[in-house]
């Protein structure tokens, strides 16, 4: 992956996997160094060097130029927040034993990017199998856990248990969850507090219902949904923050890059309002709704987009390492 662009490197850490980094996983490299392995991306139309970007004010980066062919009026890629481009696969209630195990297959052959942080999350009852036989390179999540310590709760599988099988995530808040079971944010915001408490790390899902954009309350619906997270979890260092717009769920319509950009712009703000500056720049944001290996590159140039949340394209290991690959957009000079 040649390349011959300036890229400006944000000296706080990365937040490295456990698994990705036992499996030889690079993090981010120190600023001083030029590296192609870097966490903490955004996209720049203009730079000159020593020039001020035109990233997230609050966070403070270092830049240094990768090659002195780099053309300081090209658009070039840099490294503003500090969160490593992340994608997770939501597999919800499909697949058997079969599919399953063709899926890891495709998984352990794919040739992924270092520098993306990869996590599955099969169906509860294949997660042992998962953890069993696929490459550490790729962490594994549940889709759910219980609010609370585990005991009688029928039907229900607790943070506990799940670290107990080498789980590392967990997806909360997921519109299926909201919409279809009935889940209401403080009840998230709980779940989410009680999973980071017990070790896991959280991809906390917000989103508004299509007649909410409508009456244009996107923002009011995911403040809001962020609040309950923020109201309850101690920490964001192990959040990462879905931004799934329902309408766009499993429909094959997907946000545009502009519209997803957007929200995402927003709910960086509003961290920086209502929790730090720090968490606004080190908290993954993601989008998921109808991403595929059509749409990713396009999605991930986006400035604030730090990831995706996949469904659908998530179920064949070729498409879906193809959207963790789009990580490479980011890289690419415009
Ligand atoms: P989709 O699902 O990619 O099939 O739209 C995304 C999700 O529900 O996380």
């Amino acid at each position: 992956m040649a390349q011959a662009c300036c890229v400006a490197m944000i000296s706080a850490g990365a937040m490295a996997a456990p698994r990705a980094a036992a499996a030889g996983v690079r993090g981010s490299a120190p600023a001083s160094s030029c590296t192609l392995s870097f966490s903490g991306l955004r996209r720049v139309d203009v730079l000159s060097h020593g020039e001020r970007l035109s990233g997230f004010s609050a966070v403070q980066h270092e830049l240094s130029l990768c090659n002195g062919s780099a053309n300081a009026s090209r658009g070039i890629v840099t490294m503003v927040g500090t969160g490593k481009f992340f994608v997770g696969g939501n597999w919800k209630a499909n697949g058997n034993k079969e599919s399953v195990k063709k899926l890891v297959q495709e998984l352990n052959d794919a040739k992924l990017e270092e520098d993306v942080d990869v996590v599955v999350a099969p169906p509860y009852i294949y997660l042992d199998s998962v953890l069993n036989t696929l490459t550490k390179r790729i962490e594994v999540s549940a889709q759910n856990s219980w609010v609370g310590k585990g005991g009688a709760f029928t039907g229900e599988i607790s943070a506990e248990q799940l670290k107990d099988l080498g789980v590392e995530w967990v997806i909360l808040g997921h519109s299926e969850r909201r919409h279809v079971i009935g889940e209401k944010n403080e009840f998230i915001g709980k779940k989410a507090a009680y999973a980071l408490s017990n070790g896991l790390k959280v991809m906390a899902c917000v989103g508004e219902l299509l007649e909410e954009r409508e009456a244009g309350k996107t923002t009011e619906v995911v403040f809001e949904q962020l609040k309950a997270y923020a109201d309850e979890v101690p920490s964001w260092k192990d959040v990462v923050i879905a931004y799934e717009p329902v309408w766009a769920i499993g429909t094959g319509k997907v946000a545009s890059p502009q519209q997803a950009q957007e929200v995402h712009a927003e709910i960086r703000k509003w961290i920086s309002d209502n929790v730090s500056a720090e968490a606004s720049s080190q908290t993954r944001i993601i989008y998921g709704g109808s991403v595929n290996a059509a749409n990713s590159s396009e999605l991930a140039k986006q400035e604030d987009i730090d990831g995706f949340l996949v469904g659908g394209a998530s179920l064949k290991g070729p498409d879906f390492a193809a959207i963790c690959n789009s990580v490479t957009s980011k890289k690419v000079a415009a």
